[in-house]
């Protein structure tokens, strides 16, 4: 007999799912947030997850490595932002909560950081206790929104309470964008987003890309499919065109963004990395 809880949720073991999961997260169906989980070595995956990631890294077994490229720029760009005084963060795309995540990194350097985080999946939503969880003296909320619907995010009252967007933000769109499709226009969400922004706020965006094997990197998207979301890897041109209205600071759209010389975390390879990172200021 199923229970449904209301949330938050503690997230069931796989044995424990079939009785337990709220009847909106179906284990038999491969989520997004739990396919990048289990490439990311987590453990909140079901078996229709672990298929789709099988065959994606069947396809780019570098993929893995750059996934965990992705999370060392994303916690790089926390740093580089926190450390220029923008303490607000709006975090699109937020995923199951691994080490690390950005209001743990950004709240290390300035307890007062403020965390919206926004993911359109339920099963974020059954994590968002763990994101919450902080010392005080700053403030994370979790927001369950669509990114395909910028003007939801920048109203939600939730996220207004927290965050001030009359000034500065960092604005996180880290991994998320192959998820939108081109007919959703990338380009055009992201332009909505840093126009609500005010001056001195950041862009921090990754996407995954096929350059460096387009037919290997087609193989390997059209994968991820029957998953929550589908994947469309692009070109560095295409990715670059997302920063409009904003300035790139150095060094611009690369693999591997280390602007603070930060040691590179062990066991990471910048050969063949199968995305790029890139932060802007809005002037
Ligand atoms: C690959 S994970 C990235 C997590 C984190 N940003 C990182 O880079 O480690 C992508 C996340 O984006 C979410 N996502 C995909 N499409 C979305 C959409 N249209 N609106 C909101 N969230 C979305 C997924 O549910 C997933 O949690």
């Amino acid at each position: 007999m199923s229970e449904r809880r209301e949330p938050p949720w503690r997230l069931p073991t796989a044995a424990e799912a079939e009785t337990v999961m709220p009847p909106e997260i179906d284990t038999t169906k491969p989520h997004t947030a739990r396919i990048y989980d289990y490439m990311l070595g987590g453990k909140d995956n079901f078996e229709a997850d672990r298929q789709v990631a099988a065959q994606v890294l069947q396809a780019i077994p570098d993929m893995q490595n750059t996934l965990r490229l992705n999370r060392q720029f994303l916690r790089r760009a926390v740093r580089y932002t926190v450390r220029r005084g923008v303490t607000q963060f709006l975090d699109i795309g937020t995923g199951i909560p691994t080490a690390g995540n950005t209001h743990e990194v950004a709240q290390e350097l300035a307890p007062e950081a403020r965390i919206a985080y926004v993911d359109h999946d339920p099963i974020v939503l059954a994590h968002a206790r763990a994101l919450m969880a902080g010392d005080g003296r700053g403030r994370t909320t979790f927001v369950q929104a669509d990114l395909r619907e910028p003007e939801k995010i920048l109203s939600a009252t939730e996220i207004q309470n927290v965050l001030d967007l009359d000034k500065p933000v960092t604005l996180m769109l880290v991994s998320i964008l192959h998820f939108i499709r081109d007919d959703e226009d990338p380009h055009g969400i992201v332009a909505r987003l840093v126009d609500a922004l005010a001056p001195g706020s950041y862009l921090v965006l990754s996407h995954a890309s096929l350059d460096p094997n387009p037919q290997q990197g087609a193989e390997g998207a059209a994968q991820w499919r029957n998953a929550s979301s589908t994947m469309t890897m692009r070109s560095h041109a295409d990715i670059l065109r997302m920063f409009q209205g904003v300035e790139l600071v150095e060094p611009g759209l690369v693999s591997d963004w280390n602007p603070d010389g930060e040691p590179d975390e062990p066991g990471l390879s910048l050969a063949n990395v199968w995305g790029y990172g890139g932060v802007a200021v809005k002037r």
